[in-house]
């Protein structure tokens, strides 16, 4: 049986291109996603020669809703495409007073709307052929208010909530949905966003990134969380999330407010 495509949003650099690499050394044939075509051909070029994969780019600026149209049509007519890979994102420096509405719109656009627009459109045909895989890109300032990181954090929790709501409604269907959270990683997108690296602590290499979460996909893990060093914090957190999900009773206002 052929392996299935992969497209991959955000592969002309980072964590995206490296999933490409890895991807392409599996044997898998590819469609990158990215901006900056040069950089694209140039990948794509290397991994065809050094592992024999057919590789297409497909530039988008996935900001835009009529580049946004063009990857969903791929995504809706090329039925050789079984893993979506929606990685394509954005941070942003300073605090919520200094952010423009350009920027958060921006923000918004591409690590929201895009990855559910390429999610929306993919899904329906992996419903038909019972079988499938998603894989978004979250991080795990998504679990960290704390961070300081609040729209950047926010449109990370949502690309959580986002995944563990896909898997419920789409794993009976055959759907495999994985949510990624990296912590810091060496990539440029620190440097985009005007964040100094140097500044930071210490971070994970790209590499060592993709094969962790490839290792959770292998094992088809729904929250795969590299940097997190005991599963059982993130085990507690779900259990403790369960338990406050059967302590909502929406017919009855809890003791505590019942006054003033
Ligand atoms: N690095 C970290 O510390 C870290 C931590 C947690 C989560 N993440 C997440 O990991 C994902 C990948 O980030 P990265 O660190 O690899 O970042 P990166 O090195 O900056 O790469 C981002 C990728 O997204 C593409 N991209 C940016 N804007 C785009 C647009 N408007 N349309 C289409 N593609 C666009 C870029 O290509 P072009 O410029 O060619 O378009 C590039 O290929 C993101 O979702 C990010 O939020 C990263």
């Amino acid at each position: 049986m052929s392996k299935p495509s992969v497209l991959i949003t955000g592969a002309s650099t980072g964590i995206g291109a490296v999933y490409a690499q890895r991807f392409a050394q599996r044997g898998n044939d590819l469609v990158l996603v990215a901006r900056d075509k040069a950089k694209l051909a140039a990948l794509a070029e290397r991994l065809h020669q050094e592992y024999g994969v057919a590789v297409d780019i497909l530039p988008a600026d996935l900001t835009q809703s009529e580049d946004v149209a063009t990857v969903e049509t791929r995504l809706r007519d090329d039925a050789k495409i079984g893993i979506l890979i929606n990685n394509a994102g954005i941070a942003q420096s300073g605090g919520f007073t200094g952010q423009t509405a350009e920027s958060i719109e921006r923000l918004i656009a591409l690590n929201v709307t895009a990855l559910t627009r390429l999610a929306n459109a993919v899904t329906p045909r992996f419903v038909q052929a019972g079988e499938g895989t998603i894989v978004n890109i979250s991080s795990v300032v998504g679990l960290a208010p704390e961070f300081g990181m609040s729209v950047y954090g926010a449109t990370k929790a949502y690309v959580l909530f986002l995944s563990q709501g896909l898997n419920v409604e789409l794993a009976g269907k055959g759907v495999y949905v994985q949510a990624v959270l990296p912590a810091g990683t060496y990539t440029e997108i620190w440097d985009r966003a005007g964040i100094d690296i140097k500044t930071l602590p210490q971070m994970m290499e790209a590499g060592d990134l993709v094969d962790a979460a490839l290792v959770g996909f292998d094992r088809r893990e729904t929250v795969t969380i590299p940097p997190v060093q005991s599963a059982s914090s993130w085990g507690s957190l779900e259990a403790a999330r369960q338990g406050l999900i059967a302590d909502i009773n929406q017919a009855k206002v809890a003791d505590r407010y019942q006054s003033a």
